[in-house]
């Protein structure tokens, strides 16, 4: 394979792995498979968690630092791209950083909001019971709307990823999955997968702990008095 090594695997596995969750997320919420529901919510939670530390703490074009930029940067990108003369970054664009965070803010949303959520009040989200039932109904919307805002933007990730295709005529696909480019940018020197492994490990002891904390029901929430 050509070109130099940008997306660490983790970073891909990563992106993959959230792409087949939120089909398996979507799946299992329409068929009330809500047992599976909330493990691939609790797959998604570990890997938020990871990918934020990851934001930090890994290779260069996987940082937030590297990738995040202000109004006017995001503004002369899109300015330039228009013209045809974008001069186009190893790692996300200016645009497509900020597409980026929305995105993980939106997985972050639907995870938060499932965890107070609740099917016909028996299979509750892990914290639905510590919850007063104006913040029950809240997350029920939320995680609702949230889903829909979720598609939205996905799809708006998509088109950006096959406008790209055609201006500048790069695919970023095939880059997510050998993780190379054609750059004139440095490559990355490899995965740091050890760290990424140590990381995966907090991130996935964090979200168990999260789920184990939270209060069981009471007789009177279960109907039982
Ligand atoms: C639920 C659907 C999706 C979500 C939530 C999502 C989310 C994301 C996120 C968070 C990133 C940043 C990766 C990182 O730096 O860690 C990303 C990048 C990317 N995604 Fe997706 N994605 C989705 C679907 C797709 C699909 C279906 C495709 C393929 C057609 C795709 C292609 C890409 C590509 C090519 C990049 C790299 C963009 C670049 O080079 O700057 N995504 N996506
Ligand atoms: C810890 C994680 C999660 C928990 C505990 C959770 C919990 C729930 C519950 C209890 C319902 C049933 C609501 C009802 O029947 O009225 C539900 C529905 C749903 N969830 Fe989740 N969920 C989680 C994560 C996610 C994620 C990550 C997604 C998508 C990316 C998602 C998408 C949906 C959808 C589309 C529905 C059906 C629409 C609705 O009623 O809200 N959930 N979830």
């Amino acid at each position: 394979m050509e070109g130099k090594l940008v997306w660490d695997l983790p970073v891909r596995l990563f992106h993959w792995l959230i792409v087949l969750l939120v089909g398996a997320s979507w799946l299992t919420a329409e068929f009330e498979w809500m047992t599976l529901h909330f493990y691939s919510g609790y797959a998604l939670a570990t890997l938020l968690l990871f990918r934020l530390a990851w934001g930090l703490a890994g290779p260069r074009y996987a940082r937030f630092g590297s990738f995040v930029a202000g109004p006017r940067r995001v503004w002369s990108y899109l300015r330039d791209w228009l013209r045809g003369e974008a001069r186009e970054p190893a790692g996300h664009t200016p645009p497509g950083g900020w597409m980026i965070l929305l995105l993980l803010g939106l997985l972050a949303v639907q995870v938060g909001s499932g965890l107070l959520n609740s099917h016909d009040g028996l299979d509750a989200g892990p914290w639905y019971w510590a919850a007063p039932a104006d913040l029950r109904e809240l997350a029920h919307e939320v995680h609702e709307t949230g889903f829909d805002l979720l598609l939205v933007f996905a799809a708006l990730h998509v088109i950006a990823v096959l406008l790209y295709l055609w201006r500048p005529g790069v695919n970023l696909v095939a880059a997510m999955f050998s993780g190379r480019k054609q750059t004139g940018e440095p490559a990355i020197a490899g995965s740091r997968l050890p760290l990424a492994a140590l990381l995966l490990a907090v991130a996935a002891g964090a979200v168990w702990l999260l789920v184990s904390m939270a209060p069981a029901p009471s007789l009177a929430d279960l109907g039982i008095y």
